[in-house]
């Protein structure tokens, strides 16, 4: 299916997770810095302190994207190199390295599609109760206008936050990500304060660059088939409590009576849901696999830590087919069904793909002719699933404005460490961080060149 000019094609990748250099021009520790460090946290111990070296290779790796022929760029800001001290105020070298960035896209017609929060809370906040204390709502809000200041409508799109779902349940539920408080059923208000948070950067952003940028939020919102009773339950914990109350300005009622026994939700403030619920230009939607879902026979019980919470009544069944190296399922039609089902019930907005990928037991080979190669085909017919899948529902009537790869280049994946590989562009970690292409990344290139959703 061919895609007119005004289709993205991008890919995406993430401060902590590429750039290294955590003490440069200024940058104090974020909460991956200090959870990362924690023995038995990562894999391998593994931590951000050098990753893909992006900070200091960063002309490299957009050199990187104009070979590729993208038209957007998806990078984040790390927070603790802009507002790296508890008093907030800016710092002049992080802002102007990102200013370098975005005007280095520009001068390479790569639009800069920009995540304000991509996971790396200042630790100082992190100490202060992090998502717990309404107050990093405030903050944040302030560190976002300080970048949309400085950047201004040089950036395509603001992005207020990543997958708010990962920075509650995984990161306060459970204990898988930074700070991984485990606190189970007990995190509901870090829910709300990143709802508040979102509403307050969209509008502290708006209010410096009017029209002039898009403002938007990415959500991994879930696809779940199985019972109807299950699939209910986990929309209502896992989509319908981020996507009622930014687009439609109130917490679903049912959410209050599933939640009775853990919480009252007094931290909902008067005024609060009309401050969450700012006009936003697109939702971006981050997907990649599905799940199955049943009624439990029993109710469970998660013993505190939980990524799921009030989802007791819910199972999680092996899912079928096959799988990536992260263990999830590939359902590109789930991709599909999701946008449709987005566009259906919050048709106010148009939608962009702001993450797809697979990550893959790549193995780097040594061609005759003495270069590096990695023929990831696997990662080849995943992409192209994905991207026909997009195509169906752009053709259902969803207006869909483009689609990031994850990942520009393997990196840093969080408590997997570099254990798993989602790049386009193999790092060779052990190599001084050489980066080779992989065969993806020239099958990618001849998808932009001809602007042609595969069927
Ligand atoms: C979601 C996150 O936004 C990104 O940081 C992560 O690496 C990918 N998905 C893959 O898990």
């Amino acid at each position: 299916m061919h895609v007119s000019q005004r289709f993205m094609f991008g890919t995406a990748t993430a401060a902590y997770q590429i750039e290294g250099s955590p003490t440069a021009e200024g940058r104090t520790p974020s909460i991956w810095d200090a959870y990362s460090h924690t023995p038995g946290k990562t894999v391998n111990g593994d931590t951000g302190d050098v990753a893909c070296d992006s900070y200091r290779r960063w002309e490299d790796d957009l050199d990187l994207l104009s070979d590729l022929g993208v038209d957007a760029y998806r990078l984040s800001i790390s927070v603790p190199r802009i507002i790296p001290t508890p008093d907030g105020a800016p710092n002049q070298a992080g802002l102007d390295h990102y200013e370098r960035i975005v005007n280095a896209l520009r001068d390479r017609g790569i639009r800069p599609v920009v995540t304000l929060y991509h996971w790396d809370l200042p630790q100082y906040m992190g100490e202060q109760g992090g998502w717990l204390n309404r107050d990093t709502a405030y903050r944040m809000a302030d560190y976002a206008r300080i970048v949309a200041r400085r950047l201004g409508d040089c950036v395509d799109t603001y992005t207020t936050l990543n997958e708010p779902w990962c920075s509650s349940y995984l990161s306060y539920g459970a204990t898988e990500h930074a700070p991984g408080l485990g606190l189970g059923d007990k995190c509901f208000p870090t829910v709300h304060h990143l709802n508040l948070a979102h509403g307050l950067m969209a509008e502290a952003v708006r209010a410096e660059v009017g029209t002039g940028s898009k403002v938007s939020v990415t959500l991994n919102l879930q696809f779940n088939r199985g019972d109807a009773d299950a699939v209910h339950r986990t929309d209502l914990i896992g989509n319908r409590v981020w996507l009622d109350p930014m687009l439609r300005g109130y917490y679903p009622a049912e959410l209050f009576d599933v939640t009775r026994k853990v919480c009252d939700w007094s931290f909902v403030r008067d005024g609060d849901l009309r401050l969450i619920n700012q006009p936003i230009d697109v939702l971006g939607v981050n997907y990649y696999s599905s799940n199955l879902v049943a009624l439990a026979k029993t109710p469970h019980d998660d013993g505190g830590a939980t990524a799921w919470p009030c989802c007791e009544n819910v199972d999680w069944l092996p899912t079928p087919g096959e799988h990536t190296a992260m263990g999830w399922n590939i359902d590109p039609q789930g991709l599909t069904d999701l946008l449709v089902r987005v566009h259906n019930d919050y048709p106010s907005v148009s939608l962009v793909v702001t993450e797809n990928g697979m990550a893959c037991d790549d193995v780097e080979v040594k061609e005759p002719d003495g270069t590096f190669a990695v023929h990831d085909d696997r990662r080849i017919e995943y992409l192209k699933r994905h991207l026909a899948a997009v195509g169906r529902a752009i053709r259902a009537g969803v207006p869909v404005e483009g689609y990031f790869l994850w990942s520009l280049m393997d990196n840093f994946e969080w408590a997997f460490g570099y254990t798993k590989r989602f790049g386009i562009v193999r790092v060779d970690y052990e190599d001084d961080c050489r980066r080779v292409p992989k065969d993806s990344f020239a099958w990618y290139r001849q998808v932009i060149a001809d602007r042609e959703l595969p069927e």
